[in-house]
């Protein structure tokens, strides 16, 4: 019987020493210390020995059970640890791999030249005033000295949504509500979408214009031209001549079409000036006395310009884009360029 325990005993430390995995322990363990192992057997098989044999035999077999049950713990401890070694070895990262491109988002060029122009203007002491995209009959277009009816609405071909509603043709609506809200003085400037109907390389339906106008007492045109050239300048550079043609507007008498000198050839000549040396870059003038008239204003009392350009254009010149299309296609390989 003491044989036989020690043998049991032996047995059962070897093949937990020999267990090379967590499973393969637990089937040691199973096998020696279940309810169906030879210890379990042996213990069962006591009342069967000599009674003064029993104690010392009893404590045999327990001791042999504690014996295995600490080699258990202590090998499935080692155990642990090496699947755990082993599973961050796996996991390993290799810190020489190239890693992926965060890729960078960057601004559209409109954002670009739209902010470029709202800083000249904010240094100049302009302040940015918003109004709607969808706009009534009225302030698009009767309010600013354009009655119904009149040939010169022809100047601008309309998106009507409903009877007395229209996408804005233009920025300039905003002059007859910021006006109808506030007194002179007022130095402001409108960016916004305005729309047409219009489409080929060089018109878009949906474009972005910069609205300016300023109020005041005793505004001169010379107060015009020195506010446009100065803006002109620090938007195409400082050698840039300017000029001022006569034209045509319903809200601003007299009116004047602005010309910058070709940004490719400074004026000499070439096939984006069609030959001229200039580039027309905005429409401007002396605000009318009947817009006056429409906000309540005296125009006795205050005269003021006004002017709007397209930013489309402004950024076409700048980057040298030929078809203002590219500016609403977003395509990524022509907006990484900038
Ligand atoms: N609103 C005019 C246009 O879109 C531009 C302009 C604005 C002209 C202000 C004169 C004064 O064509």
């Amino acid at each position: 019987m003491e044989e036989k325990i020690s043998r049991l005993r032996d047995e059962a430390l070897r093949a937990v020493a020999d267990s090379r995995n967590l499973a393969a322990l637990d089937e040691a363990r199973v096998k020696y210390t279940g309810k169906k192992s030879g210890l379990q057997e042996l213990l069962k098989s006591l009342g069967a020995a000599a009674p003064e044999e029993r104690p010392k035999l009893g404590a045999l077999v327990n001791e042999a059970k504690q014996a295995i049950e600490q080699a258990l713990g202590d090998r499935k401890a080692v155990l642990r640890q090496t699947e755990q070694d082993q599973k961050i070895a796996a996991e390993k990262l290799d810190i020489t791999l190239p890693g992926k491109g965060i890729k960078r988002g960057r601004l559209h060029p409109l954002t670009q030249v739209m902010d470029e122009a709202k800083a000249i203007f904010g240094r100049l002491g302009f302040e940015i005033a918003e109004g709607p995209e969808a706009e009534t009959e009225y302030y698009n277009f009767d309010g600013l000295n354009i009655p119904p009816h009149h040939p010169s609405r022809d100047m601008w071909a309309t998106f009507f949504i409903k009877d007395d509603v229209l996408l804005r043709t233009h920025t300039s609506p905003v002059q007859i509500r910021v006006m109808e809200k506030r007194k002179p003085p007022l130095a402001i400037i409108a960016p916004g979408r305005v729309y047409r109907r219009d489409s080929d390389a060089t018109h878009s339906p949906v474009f972005q214009q910069l609205e300016g106008f300023l109020v005041n007492e005793n505004v001169t045109f010379g107060d015009l031209k020195g506010t446009l050239t100065e803006f002109l300048r620090q938007m195409f550079g400082k050698e840039k001549n300017v000029r001022f043609r006569p034209s045509f507007f319903p809200f601003t008498e007299p009116s004047a079409e602005v010309d910058v000198e070709c940004v490719i050839c400074s004026g000499k000549g070439c096939r984006l000036c069609k030959g001229t040396g200039w580039l027309e870059i905005l429409g401007a003038g002396m605000i009318d006395p009947n817009v006056f008239k429409a906000v309540g204003y005296d125009a006795e009392k205050y005269s003021g310009f006004a002017f709007g350009m397209g930013i489309d254009r402004i950024a076409m010149l700048k980057y040298g884009i030929d078809d203002i299309r590219l500016l609403y296609e977003n395509d990524l390989r022509f907006l990484e360029q900038f």
